[in-house]
């Protein structure tokens, strides 16, 4: 596995990978086993894959959030070696950024509900370092986790509409038995919080409402966001201690 922190220096590398179908797992780092789930789909379908590491400070609306974001970049990697990752990509802000953020990429509908509501600018950092990603990387497939089903779409839908050569790959959300979505911030969850955290998705496939839900989350001890259903699927934000959940279900799964 080699480890590349210069865009030159990956896009010198993507050339002598012609012929080769790509598969890119974009990340931040703490690495889960829902970030190997993509890992293994991208290592199953394609020749290479390329994983990328990288905090992006554009899709923080909040300094103390981005501060406190886990790192453990000794562990993932040993994890990606193990999958079969064969190149890293870990680029610096001066790397990404040589126009300091002053071109992006924004969506001026989806992107504004949801999370978009919640945190402003969010999406348009998500889109921005993204559409970034896949022009160095020029993968064939791209995977994205259904846990950030918001993001996953609005992915979509930019590669769709600005021609981006590339197939956005879905893959479904991994959950502990207790049915808590992974995330690199359950690292953040004291031991308190981590008992109450799996009530979220018990709560979304419960055969409440919206409106009930949000209140027993709220009488629990969660500080929800929003808890709304779009094309039968119910999305959830919500605040446990100092961490932010998020989730969604099918609306067949909280019918059962
Ligand atoms: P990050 O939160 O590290 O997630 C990287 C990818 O892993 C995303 O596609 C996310 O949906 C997926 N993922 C996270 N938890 C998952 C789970 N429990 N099951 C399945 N997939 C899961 O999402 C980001 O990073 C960033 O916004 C990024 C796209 C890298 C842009 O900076």
């Amino acid at each position: 596995m080699k480890k590349i922190d210069s865009v030159a220096a990956f896009r010198a590398l993507r050339s002598g990978l012609n012929g080769q179908s790509v598969g890119f797992v974009p990340t931040m780092g703490a690495l889960h086993i829902g970030h190997a789930s993509l890992i293994d789909e991208s290592v199953r379908c394609s020749d290479v894959t390329v994983l990328s590491i990288y905090i992006n400070p554009t899709q923080f609306d909040n300094a103390n959030d981005l501060a406190k974001y886990p790192e453990t970049l000794a562990e993932d990697l040993e994890l990606a070696e193990k999958l079969g990752v064969d190149y890293v990509f870990m680029p610096t802000y001066q790397q990404m950024y040589p126009d300091n953020f002053s071109y992006q990429v924004e969506e001026t509908k989806l992107s504004h509900q949801l999370c978009g509501a919640h945190r402003e600018g969010h999406f348009t950092g998500v889109l921005t370092v993204v559409m970034k990603l896949l022009n160095i990387v020029k993968p064939d497939r791209a995977y994205f986790g259904e846990k950030d089903y918001q993001q996953f779409e609005l992915i979509k839908g930019m590669v769709e509409a600005l021609f981006v050569d590339v197939e956005i790959v879905g893959c479904p959300t991994v959950r502990e038995n207790d049915g808590l979505a992974f995330s690199s911030r359950n690292l953040n969850l004291n031991v308190n919080e981590r008992k109450l955290a799996p009530k979220l998705h018990a709560a979304l496939v419960s055969g409440l409402s919206d409106e009930e839900v949000t209140l027993e989350l709220n009488q629990l001890g969660f500080v929800v966001d929003y808890i709304e259903t779009i094309s039968g699927r119910r999305f959830a934000a919500a605040q446990l201690g100092k961490v932010r959940l998020i989730d969604n279900v099918l609306r067949g799964e909280h019918e059962q």
